[in-house]
């Protein structure tokens, strides 16, 4: 539903606000697909001159709706989905993207920053990116990204042990540029912003376009979601969307005793 994105714009600032605090801002095949159309139409419009992403309530966002991966889990998924149009549009986007990001933010909630270019957070922030704890793999091109950025230690950490990193780690290891107390995040990160939105654009868009392989980022996604898509199919899987959803630990133990127990 559209409500859960409120896109708002001051001047030359175009804002996304992810809103839907009751379930921790997770994000929906709707929600991604007026993301996804916001950020087209910013790179069109020559008014918007830097993009703000944000969340409303305690987090920014506990990642995809698990109950859309059950339902693509079990061959109940949307005939169009929105997710590869929205990582597009934010990894290969022209205008500056600015991240105000409080409390948690998980899998795509983090891996979408790699894609922004200035992140913004609060002590209380937490980071994650547990794709293997729901028998997935790494998107939005994290699996060269987030180890590129961070060291492969620390992104097998993250992706495979399910790390939470800290507000204050986050800057430690170059994943954001400014830690601010969450009274302070909003203000702040609209005046960072401001401060862009006012830099000669051309020389922004084109300095942006160098430092970032568009065209690398793009194949390591095709080929992260095809392995994506295997995942979200498999029982392992299902097994750990059906344990969120029952609120229980996910028991992927017996599944993997299961071919040899008859
Ligand atoms: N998809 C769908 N609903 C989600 C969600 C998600 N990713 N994350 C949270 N919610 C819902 C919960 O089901 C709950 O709904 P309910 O009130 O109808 O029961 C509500 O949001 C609040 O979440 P809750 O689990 O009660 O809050 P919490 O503070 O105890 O825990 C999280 C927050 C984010 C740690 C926990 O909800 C969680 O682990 N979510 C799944 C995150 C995830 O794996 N995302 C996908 C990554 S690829």
């Amino acid at each position: 539903m559209t409500e859960h994105v409120i896109t708002a714009v001051d001047g030359p600032i175009l804002t996304l606000t992810l809103n839907r605090p009751d379930k921790k801002n997770a994000l929906t095949n709707a929600m991604y697909g007026v993301l996804a159309d916001a950020l087209a139409q910013a790179d069109q419009d020559d008014r918007i001159r830097c993009v703000i992403l944000a969340g409303n309530g305690d987090s920014f966002t506990a990642g995809n709706d698990l109950a859309d991966f059950m339902s693509i889990a079990q061959g109940r998924g949307p005939s169009v989905r929105h997710v590869a149009r929205f990582l597009d549009a934010l990894a290969l986007a022209d205008k500056p993207i600015v991240a105000a990001v409080q409390g948690l933010a998980v899998g795509i909630g983090t891996t979408m920053l790699l894609h922004c270019d200035v992140v913004c957070v609060t002590p209380q922030t937490r980071l994650t990116t547990p794709f293997v704890n729901l028998a997935l793999v790494p998107e939005a091109a994290s699996s060269l990204l987030l180890q590129a950025r961070i060291g492969y230690a620390r992104a097998f950490g993250m992706i495979t042990m399910g790390d939470a990193i800290d507000g204050a780690t986050a800057v430690q290891w170059g994943l954001a540029r400014e830690c601010v107390a969450p009274g302070e995040l909003a203000d702040r990160t609209r005046a960072i912003a401001g401060e862009i939105a006012a830099k000669p654009l051309g020389a922004v868009r084109a300095s942006k376009r160098l430092m970032r392989d568009g065209a690398l980022i793009a194949s390591i996604m095709r080929r992260e979601s095809d392995v994506f898509a295997e995942r979200l199919a498999s029982p392992e899987a299902r097994e750990a969307f059906q344990a969120f959803a029952e609120k229980r630990k996910p028991d992927f133990l017996s599944l993997a005793c299961a071919p040899h127990s008859g």
